[in-house]
């Protein structure tokens, strides 16, 4: 793929850029199978991504002045460095962003200046799901500017009809994080609806949501085929997002459980599951380890699929799985080094099968998933019973 901005120097996020794509595919798979050697699973054709327009998220610092914002990304000193035609982005967004930019022009608010520490707009971060429509928000440093943004609503809505969902959200803090906890909703709607793997996946503003959409689809269609064909009377999805896997995995007599820390995530997933009618699949906001350490003595599922972070599940949720009665584990991965780690507490569970998703092109990260399979007995042995 060719980039301006990396040809500049302007950006080199894409730090792969210079690799034709089906070398840094082979050189990826061959990683991830060298860290997951000692465990030999089969493994499955990795996923390839689009090398472009494949991003349904940006996220874009604003910089510069209202007059002339820039949205992209900071230099060494800081200041904004414009990259608004990134070519990794979908279509609607890439043609929103210089509509955006002229809308910061019209509020007149001040982008944030990292240096000096003033300024009241920080990031707009763009959805887009596969209908165009857009989920536009303006991270603002207070609640002061909030009413600029409701006075100019009506314009961004006339110059941007496809902004379905508009909020602003407070970043009062000089922080390293791209969002704050409160949201303000501007317009009628608050979520977007995103279409994947034959679900339409409900999704409100503070949710995490697998930015590939083409690689997500098919990491969601791996873990339903596993999970189908072991054929499971429960399973629970940990770290469920909006609920991808859990409300992917759902079928007639299957109860099914996703646990999640951001409550709009789960409210995203109890939307979507309503609406579709699955009144087995559930839905519960609170820390994946906790959830697992309340269940009765003798309560799991039959199947537990985990989608953590980078850091991983960690030992403790880790051994939990290994003496517990689980008989499968889906674990889907953005850090195989964190997986090979969490493995070394699980050694009740050979990796049966693995694939690698290109979740990340251009970039060294990939997506991993795995099915375990139970080989020994629990270190407790006990009965299994209903889901919570
Ligand atoms: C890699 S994302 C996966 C989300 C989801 N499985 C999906 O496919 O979209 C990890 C998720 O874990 C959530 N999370 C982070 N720490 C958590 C914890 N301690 N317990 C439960 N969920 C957590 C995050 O909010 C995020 O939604």
């Amino acid at each position: 793929m060719q980039c301006s901005y990396f040809d500049a120097g302007l950006c080199r996020s894409c730090t792969l850029l210079d690799t034709p794509y089906a070398e840094q595919l082979t050189s990826k798979q061959a990683r991830v199978e060298e860290l997951l050697d000692a465990h030999s699973p089969e493994w499955l054709s990795p996923i390839a991504s689009p090398e472009q327009g494949f991003r349904n998220k940006a996220k874009m610092v604003v910089g510069g002045t209202a007059a002339a914002p820039t949205l992209g990304i900071l230099d060494g000193r800081g200041e904004g460095v414009d990259i608004r035609g990134c070519a990794l982005h979908l279509a609607p967004i890439h043609d929103a962003l210089p509509v955006l930019a002229r809308f910061i022009t019209l509020t007149g608010l001040q982008p944030y200046d990292v240096p000096s520490r003033r300024g009241d707009l920080k990031y707009v971060l763009v959805t887009a799901n596969a209908e165009g429509e857009l989920l536009v928000r303006f991270v603002v440093r207070s609640e002061d500017v909030v009413s600029r943004l409701r006075r100019h609503l009506a314009a961004l809505q006339e110059t941007l009809p496809n902004a379905v969902v508009v909020t602003a959200n407070l970043l009062p803090e000089h922080k390293a994080v791209t969002e704050g906890e409160r949201e303000i909703v501007l317009t009628s709607r608050d979520r977007l609806t995103m279409t994947l793997a034959g679900m339409r996946l409900e999704l409100r503003p503070q949710s995490f949501f697998q930015t590939n959409t083409p690689v997500a689809d098919q990491l969601y269609t791996q873990a339903r085929t596993w999970v189908d064909e072991l054929g499971p009377a429960s399973v629970w999805d940990l770290y469920c997002g909006v609920g991808g896997f859990a409300l992917a995995c759902a079928a007639p007599g299957r109860a099914v459980l996703g646990v999640e820390t951001s409550v709009d995530a789960v409210l995203s997933a109890r939307a979507t599951a309503r609406r579709e009618g699955l009144d087995d699949v559930r839905f519960e906001a609170g820390d994946a380890t906790e959830a697992a350490l309340q269940a009765q003595p003798g309560e799991h599922p039959d199947v537990v699929i985990v989608n953590p972070p980078r850091r991983g599940i960690g030992e403790t949720l880790a051994r939990w799985l290994d003496a517990s009665g689980v008989q499968h584990v889906v674990y889907s991965s953005c850090n195989p080094v964190t997986l090979v780690r969490d493995l070394e507490w699980m050694p009740g569970f050979r990796m049966r099968r693995a694939r690698a998703l290109d979740m990340f092109p251009h970039t060294t990260h990939l997506e991993v998933v795995t099915l375990l399979e139970r080989v020994d007995s629990p270190a407790t042995d006990r009965p299994r019973v209903r889901m919570p």
